[in-house]
């Protein structure tokens, strides 16, 4: 049953099938009730006929005898034309004016006319068996009165039960070949139309796996949405793979380039003369490490970031991004002084957000990193936290060269870098800023940042604005 359902739901031919079996097995019961009424009526209609023709012939042999009692002959030829219609047995009885019974038989039972009717039927049993009652009230004349007598003829039903069988099974029979009929029918029909499916199958089924064209094949109408669903998913698939193609041909130069260098490097130690030399091509080398390893911790930061739009980052937590921000500002004080840059924290008390703190932590160190790399010795670095109306800010401010607003839109663009950096990079920071932004509802801002007196440059500042915990579904990964 189980089976045969779930392929009814899995075949189209089936299932219109199945819908067709069902409609006409209900549809062909309402018409067999209808027709087995009508037949029994037909059968009846006839059989009783001669049921009355019968009743007539004895009538008119009942004549008034001298004493003025009533006398029949009963012309046997009357029941005959009943009986030879098949096994069946005919009764007949006479009566008198009410309570004479004249002759017949007398346990057969009677039925009472209505008035103004010559014959009446009626069905009843006798000796156990369903039969078919005819009574033809009528009167004798002596001719100086009239005796009122009634004739009654039975026979049992057994013709009139098979007339009434053969019209059903005829019936019946038609309306299966009808049924099978229209089977064939739609099987066939199926087939034809489900031919353009076959052939649309078959073209995407030839296509070169590169080939994201879209689909050009003749449907019929009601899988034409269908075909511009597939065509415009092929759409965007082709994009998303230009896109991944474009990733993957900078992800790789980006990370040739350091691999190159620590190739000439190494080989430079192996043939350098002295250990002062061996060194310093080791420690280049190193360098290029480093940043092999930078680049590859961007890709992972990217790989995660999109994971985590389909899912699969962690739960935003409840984290407060004044502590959070604090630690990363106080891990890159080190690095700061190391490049001739005062790098100071703002903020008091906390400010909860939700989030995740990996990424957010991410968000913070890339823009900790570019202050650092791109402000320039001496200058001064300010991380602020501050809440304004529910909404948490945390913005990096210097005052260095800053970024043309012109240029504010593309450096957020994967691998565009400014074109004079001295500093290695690999154009991912701001564009992993903004996504990781965007995955807690936040926005960033480029703006001009604190330019100070002596120093050249308008200065940067990159404001991160979380919205107020309300707009923010805690608990469901903002997107
Ligand atoms: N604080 C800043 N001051 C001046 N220019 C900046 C500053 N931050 C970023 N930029 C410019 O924006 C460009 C893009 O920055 P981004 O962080 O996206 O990449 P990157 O720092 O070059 O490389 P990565 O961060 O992936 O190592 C930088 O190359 C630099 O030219
Ligand atoms: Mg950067």
């Amino acid at each position: 049953m189980t089976l045969a359902l779930f392929s009814l739901r899995r075949s189209l031919r089936r299932r219109l099938l199945g819908w067709l079996l069902i409609a006409t097995a209900i549809i062909g019961m309402v018409a067999l009730v209808d027709t087995w009424q009508e037949a029994v009526n037909t059968a009846n209609t006839v059989s009783d006929r001669v049921l009355a023709g019968s009743a007539l012939a004895i009538a008119e042999r009942v004549v008034v005898a001298e004493d003025g009692s009533l006398e029949v002959d009963i012309p046997y030829v009357a029941l005959e034309m009943l009986t030879s219609a098949a096994q069946d047995r005919v009764f007949y009885r006479v009566d008198g004016p009410p309570g004479t019974f004249i002759t017949g038989y007398q346990a057969l039972p009677v039925v009472a006319g209505k008035p103004g009717q010559a014959t009446a039927f009626a069905d009843a049993t006798f000796r156990g068996e369903p039969i078919r009652v005819g009574a033809l009230q009528r009167s004798a004349s002596t001719g100086i009165s009239s005796v009122p007598f009634v004739v009654t003829v039975a026979e049992t039903t057994i013709a009139r039960r098979q007339l009434a069988e053969a019209i059903l099974l005829r019936s019946a029979a038609r309306l299966l070949v009808m049924i099978g009929g229209a089977a064939i029918i739609v099987w066939i029909a199926v087939t034809i139309s489900l031919r353009p499916l076959n052939r649309l199958g078959a073209a995407i089924a030839e296509r070169n796996p590169d080939d994201l064209q879209p689909i050009r094949e003749e449907v019929p109408r009601e899988v034409e949405g269908l075909v511009e669903t597939v065509n415009s998913f092929m759409v965007r698939l082709s994009t998303a793979l230009e896109a991944l193609r474009h990733f993957t041909g900078n992800a790789s130069h980006q990370l040739r380039t350091p691999l190159a260098v620590i190739r000439t490097q190494l080989a430079l130690v192996t043939r350098a003369s002295t250990l002062e030399e061996a060194r310093e091509a080791a420690a280049k080398s190193d360098a290029a490490v480093a940043r092999a390893e930078r680049v590859l911790a961007q890709f992972l930061t990217l790989a995660r970031l999109n994971g985590a739009t389909s899912g699969e980052a962690g739960a935003p937590a409840d984290l407060d991004l004044l502590r959070l921000a604090q630690d990363v500002t106080a891990d890159h004080v080190p690095a700061a002084a190391a490049a001739g840059i005062d790098l100071g924290f703002e903020g008091e008390g906390s400010a909860r957000i939700a989030g995740e703190p990996l990424l957010i932590s991410e968000l913070v160190k890339n823009l900790v990193e570019n202050a650092i790399a791109y402000a320039g010795q001496g200058a001064e670095v300010t991380v602020r936290v501050t809440q304004e109306e529910g909404a948490v800010l945390l913005s990096v401010t210097d005052d260095g060269p800053g970024i043309a607003p012109e240029r504010r839109a593309d450096v957020m663009r994967r691998f565009v870098r400014g074109e004079r950096e001295k500093a290695f990079g690999s154009g991912l920071g701001l564009p992993i800023v903004e996504e990781i932004a965007m995955l807690h509802t936040a926005t960033v801002t480029l703006e001009d940042g604190a330019a100070r007196q002596g120093r050249e440059g308008r200065g940067l500042k990159v404001a991160v604005r979380f919205p107020p915990a309300a707009m923010r579904t805690a608990g469901e990964t903002p997107a």
